[in-house]
C-alpha cells in the first residue's frame, strides 16, 4: 500500500521556530519553543477577538482555506471555518460535502487534495484512515514543485492515528487554567487505543518536557494506550502509570481527560457494547476529585458523562472546562492559521 509506505517514510517538516508553508500532520513537529510561540500568539489573538480588533482580518485577507472533512466533524470543522473568517480568509469546500465531489467518482485522495491544492492557500483535513494526512502532504509536496502558489496540509485528525491540532488546544487549555506543566498529574480515560485525540496529547505533553508531572493512563485492558505510545513517552522521562481502575488515580489527578469510546472504530458491535459502560463520570465520580482538578473533553460526549441530566449537572461544575476548551481551538487555529500561512507575529 503506497500509504503504509508513505506513513512509514515521510517525515514531515520540523517547526523549529518557523511554521509558514510547513504541513501540520503530527504533534512529532513540535519542540517546547514552538509550543511557546503559538500559545503567545494565541493570547494574543484572544485577546484581540475579545476586543473585537479590526486590524485581525489583515492577517489573512485574501487566502483561501480548504475543508476537506472525510469524516464527521463539528468542532474541528467549525472552529477552523471560523477561525478563517475572522482571519479576514476566505473557506471553500465541496458544496454538497467532499462525499458529492469527484470522490464519489472513486477519485483517489492523492488527486483530490491536489485539486483544493489548486485553488486554495491551506487545506484542513479529516480522514477515517490513518496516515492519509502524510498522504496528503506527500502528495501536495510534489504539486507545489509546481504551481506558483504552494499550499499547506493541516490534519484535522487522522483515523485512529494523531489529532494534532486538538492537542495543541488541549496543551494550551491545560497551561491556561493551571498555569504550568510541571507538577500535575495528568489522568487520561477511556479509549485510549482508538482515540486520536489522546495518542497526540500524551505525545505533545512528553515533547515540551516536564518537570515531575506524570501521566496516567486509565484504560480497560482492551483499549490500552498502544505500546509504541508509551514507549515513546517513557523514553522521554516523563512517568506513566497505566491502570483500569479509575480510583487508583482520581483523587490525585488534577488534570481528568475524559474521552469517548469510539464506537465507529470497533468491528465488532459486541466488542463496544461489553466495554461502553466501563467509564462513565458523574456528578458523584467528580466529588471524589480534587478540588482544583480541571475536567476535559474532546467532545463529543455521549452516555460516558452519564445522562443529559448528568452533563447539566457536570457543566456547572466550576472544574468542567470543556466548553471553553472547544473555544480555545479557534483560537489556538487561528494562531497556527495566521502561523503557517504568514509567519506573522501577532
Ligand atoms: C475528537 C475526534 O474527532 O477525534 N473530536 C474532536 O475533534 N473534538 C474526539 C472524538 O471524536 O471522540
Amino acid at each position: 500500500m503506497i500509504r503504509e509506505m508513505i506513513l512509514q517514510t515521510y517525515t514531515p517538516a520540523p517547526i523549529e521556530g518557523t511554521f509558514v508553508g510547513k504541513h501540520i500532520v503530527t504533534v512529532d513537529q513540535f519542540a517546547h519553543k514552538d509550543l511557546e510561540i503559538l500559545f503567545h500568539a494565541t493570547m494574543s489573538l484572544r485577546k484581540r477577538v475579545r476586543e473585537h480588533d479590526r486590524g485581525l482580518t489583515e492577517l489573512c485577507a485574501g487566502r483561501v482555506m480548504a475543508s476537506l472533512f472525510f469524516e464527521a466533524s463539528t468542532r474541528t470543522d467549525l472552529s477552523f471555518q471560523a477561525a478563517m473568517r475572522r482571519l479576514g480568509g476566505d473557506v471553500i469546500g465541496a458544496s454538497n460535502g467532499v462525499q458529492f465531489s469527484s470522490v464519489y467518482k472513486g477519485e483517489n485522495l492523492a488527486d483530490t487534495v491536489r485539486a483544493a491544492g489548486c485553488y486554495a492557500d491551506v487545506i484542513v483535513m479529516r480522514h477515517p484512515q490513518q496516515g492519509a494526512s502524510f498522504e496528503a502532504a506527500y502528495y501536495l509536496d510534489k504539486l507545489n514543485k509546481r504551481i506558483d502558489n504552494p499550499t499547506v496540509l493541516i490534519s484535522g485528525g487522522d483515523g485512529i492515528g494523531e489529532h494534532p491540532t486538538q492537542a495543541l488546544l488541549d496543551m494550551f487549555t491545560i497551561f491556561d487554567r493551571k498555569k504550568k506543566f510541571d507538577d500535575l498529574t495528568i489522568t487520561l480515560v477511556g479509549d485510549l487505543r482508538n482515540g486520536r485525540t489522546v495518542h497526540s496529547l500524551a505525545k505533545l505533553i512528553a515533547r515540551y518536557g516536564v518537570t515531575n508531572t506524570r501521566l496516567a493512563f486509565v484504560a480497560p485492558d482492551s483499549l490500552r494506550m498502544p505500546e509504541n505510545i508509551c514507549e515513546i513517552i517513557n523514553t522521554s522521562g516523563v512517568e506513566t502509570y497505566e491502570t483500569d481502575n479509575l480510583m487508583d488515580v482520581l483523587d490525585s489527578s488534577d488534570v481528568i481527560y475524559w474521552t469517548r469510546i469510539q464506537e465507529e472504530r470497533f468491528e465488532n458491535p459486541a466488542d463496544y457494547d461489553a466495554i461502553k459502560d466501563r467509564f462513565i463520570m458523574t456528578p458523584e465520580l467528580l466529588k471524589q476529585a480534587k478540588a482544583d482538578a480541571i475536567l476535559m473533553h474532546p467532545l463529543p460526549r455521549k452516555h460516558e458523562m452519564g445522562t443529559q441530566s448528568d452533563h447539566d449537572v457536570l457543566d456547572e461544575d466550576p472544574r468542567a472546562v470543556y466548553f471553553e476548551q472547544m473555544e480555545n481551538g479557534m483560537f489556538v487555529r487561528m494562531a497556527l492559521l495566521a502561523k503557517v500561512l504568514r509567519g506573522v507575529y501577532v
